[in-house]
């Protein structure tokens, strides 16, 4: 929520990249992600997939408990029903969780519960709640919760695999969510999931989104340092 500090963080640092753990090389995940913290990487995206939701099955609490780090937990809930499950996910150490707006009937009953909870690593930092929408669905569809979230993520691929392409249809959308979101005098941040990469970072940036999804161009199998690097330096040109 505003005023604390995993917000404040956010704010302070945008825009910043979140790189997409489930695209890492499991085998060696401390490594991948010590590789990326020393490039400047300050947040993980954990993609969490039901199978139902989404076509793609990827990993629940567990996992997202299992993964220790000091960098910021961001957890993508792409679930069926996700209410029941998001205690479960906060107590795994989340610090941002954001829910697609189309897996459940109840989202604003999602966020109330989440302003509710606290922090897992600590108390006092709070938990940045955010709202994903997918390409399919309209911006107007947030107008009415804008009280009670701190992001708003635009999926720029349909939900379910990494390394698809980016639909150019997400600028517009950027540019509406932006205009309502300042229409409203609110302070959100707006981030962008789904296919990006080297060539298409900055000017993601500069249309001006806050927290933008990367993972497989960073965990491409060869050089996740340089390409971290070669990510957060575009973010300021
Ligand atoms: C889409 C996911 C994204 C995506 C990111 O279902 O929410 O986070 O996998 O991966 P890349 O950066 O490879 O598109
Ligand atoms: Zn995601």
């Amino acid at each position: 929520m505003p005023g604390t500090s995993t917000f404040e963080q956010l704010r302070a640092g945008r825009p910043l990249i979140t790189v997409g753990v489930l695209s890492a090389d499991l085998m060696s995940l401390a490594a991948e992600i010590e590789t990326v913290r020393s490039a400047g990487v300050k947040l993980l995206h954990f993609d969490i997939m039901d199978g139902c939701f989404c076509p793609m099955l990827t990993v629940g609490p567990g996992f997202v408990k299992g993964v220790k780090t000091d960098l910021l937990k961001d957890v993508h809930l792409m679930i069926a029903d996700p209410i029941g499950r998001i205690e479960s996910f906060v107590a795994a150490g989340a610090d941002i969780i954001t829910i697609n707006i189309e897996s459940t009937g109840h989202i604003h009953r999602c966020l109330q519960m989440l302003g509710q909870m606290e922090n897992a690593n600590d108390r006092s930092r709070g938990i940045v709640r955010g709202v994903v929408l997918n390409p399919g669905t309209p911006v107007e569809s947030v107008r009415p919760l804008l009280d009670d979230l701190e992001m708003v993520m635009l999926l720029a691929v349909n939900p379910g695999w990494g390394g698809q392409k980016f639909i150019q249809a997400t600028y517009a959308k950027l540019a509406r969510l932006r205009d309502m979101i300042d229409n409203a005098g609110r302070d959100i941040l707006i981030g962008i999931d789904g296919g990006i990469n080297k060539t298409n970072i900055a000017e993601v940036a500069s249309a001006g989104a806050d927290v933008i999804v990367t993972g497989s161009a960073v965990f491409d199998g060869a050089n996740p340092k340089a390409n971290a690097e070669f990510m957060i330096k575009a973010l300021k040109q």
